[in-house]
């Protein structure tokens, strides 16, 4: 395992620990709030042995019938349809997760470090334009470096992170508690794209919303905008929203990020067939496959495919699919915005740009919005 206080081993001792034992968990003093019905979801990675082994002998070959029936429905619907297009969440089994926190700590994937060090930069420049007292209401994961930065920054009076997985949260919970002792928090386990009921502590208190990472650059602009409408109805009128987003640059710059020299963005690609063939029993020939990141002009987007590099033919799930060479799935894309499209962006949905903070080279954009009752037009 990797050095102590490294946040992906320590999530992997997390996940280790809800496979064998879990009251391993239970050392938050924060109750997770559950929202909505989240679908049953078999990580066949922390599946219990016993709860197979009548069934299945190897672990590493687990039951089809077992797998997430929405991972099973979005492949097969991905492969049948034209282009071929799977959706990214599915990227983030236990591998993929492990390898896209590696992909933030390449030297090529400027946008980890360049954002963390705006945040850090100009700290006391965005706590003089949010205010002290606001509860910090993340959206997603939680467990960055970035957390603390803006928790230190902004005198919070309460911290709550949303994320669809308990068990990040509660891993990341548990840290933040150690460094933040006083500072309440109160963890939402939901999907943070629809509008989700914050906890009633936080009535009448400011908000301000934390979505770092270029996230949003991961949806077309209708999904981003309603995403964005999403946050701007969970935090309320009156609110400020704190978002990273990544800015167009030279193609020489976008592309390595996306296909780095030590090849592990290609790894955390192709992974995601190897996660077809290990839930869904699948049996693609993933090194006939290759990585490819393309910069989409027109869209103003970095593509992620995975290539057949030969004609291929194979099943998943009893169903057989044909791929010709140099046919492509598509299995993500990351939107780049210059800095008069994102705030374009954000007023689209009702937030109005308020503070922006870029690196030397312009590279990424971190702006604050505040969320106004849109004016009746002139
Ligand atoms: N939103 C980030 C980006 O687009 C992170 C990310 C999501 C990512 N999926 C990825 C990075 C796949 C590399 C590869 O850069």
């Amino acid at each position: 395992m990797a050095a102590v206080g490294d946040a992906r081993a320590r999530r992997a001792a997390v996940r280790e620990g809800a496979a064998t034992k879990r009251d391993a968990n239970a050392v938050t003093r924060a109750d997770i709030i559950r929202h909505g019905e989240t679908p049953a979801r078999v990580d066949p990675a922390v599946v219990d042995p016993a709860l197979v082994g009548s069934t299945l002998a190897d672990p590493a070959l687990p039951d089809p019938a077992l797998a997430d029936p929405a991972f099973r429905a979005d492949v097969l619907a991905g492969l049948s349809g034209r282009p071929r297009a799977i959706p990214a969440r599915w990227f983030y089994d236990r591998r993929g997760s492990e390898l896209f926190e590696d992909i933030t700590r390449l030297p090529e994937y400027y946008l980890t470090r360049t954002e963390r060090s705006i945040l850090s930069a100009h700290a006391a420049d965005i706590a003089s334009l949010t205010g002290p007292g606001r509860a910090v209401v993340e959206f997603g994961s939680g467990s960055s470096a970035k957390t603390p930065l803006v928790l230190a920054a902004v005198a919070p009076s309460a911290y709550v992170p949303i994320d669809i997985s308990g068990e990040f949260l509660r891993d990341s919970v548990a840290e933040l508690e150690r460094q933040f002792p006083i500072l309440p928090i109160h963890p939402i386990e939901g999907d943070f794209m629809h509008r989700l009921v914050l906890p009633a502590a936080l009535a009448n208190r400011p908000r301000l919303g934390f979505f770092p990472g270029s996230t949003i650059g991961n949806m077309n602009a209708p999904a981003a905008v309603d995403l964005l409408r999403a946050m701007w109805e969970t935090l309320g009128e009156g609110s400020k929203l704190l978002i990273g987003i990544d800015r167009i640059k030279p193609v020489s710059v976008l592309i390595p990020a996306y296909d780095d020299a030590q090849g592990v963005t290609a790894e955390f690609n192709l992974n995601l067939l190897h996660r077809i063939n290990r839930e869904l029993g699948g049996t693609i020939p993933v090194s006939a496959f290759r990585h490819v990141a393309r910069w989409n002009d027109t869209e103003a987007r970095i593509e992620m495919h995975l290539e057949a590099t030969r004609d291929v033919s194979f099943s998943v799930d009893g169903r057989p699919f044909a791929i010709s060479k140099g046919k492509t799935i598509h299995t993500e894309n990351s939107y780049k915005y210059g800095p008069r499209d994102a705030r374009l962006l954000l007023r689209s949905a009702g937030w109005t740009p308020i503070g922006e903070w870029t690196d030397r080279e312009g590279l990424f954009g971190l702006i604050l919005a505040e969320a106004r009752a849109v004016p009746a037009a002139p």
